[in-house]
């Protein structure tokens, strides 16, 4: 851990119990969860100029965390955001901000805030000092496992997904208007979550997840419009780990609403199976085999630890101990 990091995670220790249940990392300094915040003139809220991760822990170990800070760096690189932690620090903290909360389930967000202009520069986000911040607070499903259990019922919105060549969807980003409307229209419409096309009328992604379809014993997943999610890349090497026939193309609104299965792919709630799309209700109105198969093996694997980086729970860490 580089020192400036380890005086402030020490600082952080002497007062340890408070930070039990969430905590973050802003800018050098760790603190409880409830007391992180960010300056209201910040371009990363006044602009949404702000880049992030999420990674999760599940029973103490971190899932593909590695995979997680590269696309996390990609998303900095192709913003413009270089702040002064590097790849090895984000890690470092990140494992300390989960052994601060104890927490054995948990979200990791990991941001690159804009931040403002330098005293005396002009107003531009050249100008700008960017900062990190990384917290830990429970884990939480975008969609309800009592709800994965009796297949989600998702509808395709109005909302186009905004144009690729406007934002890249393949890195994250907060503008998230789009996905914002589309998750009201799926409110309104009593469903548990919406599925946005792109301006051609092809399938892209949804509020915080990967779209499938099992088109004729065949995983589809989309090649554009879309981010790479890292559970949708698990969900790939399942498959091919499996001999379930798995092709990532191009496909058409029309293909999924005529799918024999349709599931999605997060962080935040792994696989998860739908029951039905629009008005039509697919299989039996039960998760399909394929996706209760995937999203079977994917959480009795990460029970194991797969893909897993141990946290090191004990406090105070030794010296050297919290790279895990
Ligand atoms: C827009 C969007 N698509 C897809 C995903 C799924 O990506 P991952 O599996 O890496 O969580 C997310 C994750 O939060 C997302 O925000």
């Amino acid at each position: 851990m580089k020192p400036e990091i380890a005086e402030a995670f020490a600082e952080a220790l002497k007062e340890k119990d408070r930070f039990v249940g969430g905590a973050a990392y802003i800018d050098g300094r760790f603190m409880p969860l409830a007391e992180a915040a960010i300056p209201i003139g910040d371009w990363a809220y006044r602009r949404s100029d702000v880049t992030y991760d999420v990674a999760s822990v599940w029973k103490g170990n971190f899932f593909r965390l590695d995979d997680h800070i590269d696309r996390f760096r990609r998303s900095m690189t192709t913003w413009r955001f270089t702040p002064q932690e590097s790849d090895g620090d984000i890690r470092d903290i990140a494992l300390a901000v989960v052994a601060l909360s104890q927490l054995r389930d948990a979200y990791v967000g990991m941001d690159c805030l804009r931040g403002k202009a330098k005293l005396g520069l002009p107003s531009h986000p050249a100008n700008a000092r960017n900062y990190i911040a990384v917290f830990a607070r429970p884990f939480g499903w975008l969609i309800a496992p009592e709800v994965q259990l009796r297949g989600a019922h998702l509808i395709i919105a109005a909302t186009p997904r905004i144009p690729d060549s406007s934002v890249d969807p393949r890195v994250k980003n907060f503008h998230w208007g789009d996905l914002t409307q589309a998750l009201f229209e799926a409110h309104d419409r009593g469903a548990d979550g919406a599925i946005l096309l792109d301006h051609q009328g092809f399938v892209t992604e949804g509020p915080g997840y990967n779209v499938f379809a099992v088109l004729d014993g065949t995983v589809v997943v989309s090649d554009h419009g879309a981010l790479e999610g890292i559970t949708r890349r698990t969900v790939i090497e399942l498959c091919q780990e499996l001999g379930i026939p798995v092709a990532v193309r191009l496909f058409s609104g029309d293909e999924l609403r005529e799918a024999d299965e349709v599931f999605l792919s997060t962080t935040a709630g792994g696989i998860m199976p739908a029951a039905r799309l629009d008005d039509r209700i697919l299989g039996n109105d039960r998760p399909g085999p394929v996706a209760s198969r995937l999203r079977e093996i994917f959480w009795l694997r990460r029970e194991a630890g797969w893909h897993g980086l141990p946290v090191n729970y004990q406090l105070p860490v030794p010296a050297g101990v919290v790279r895990g």
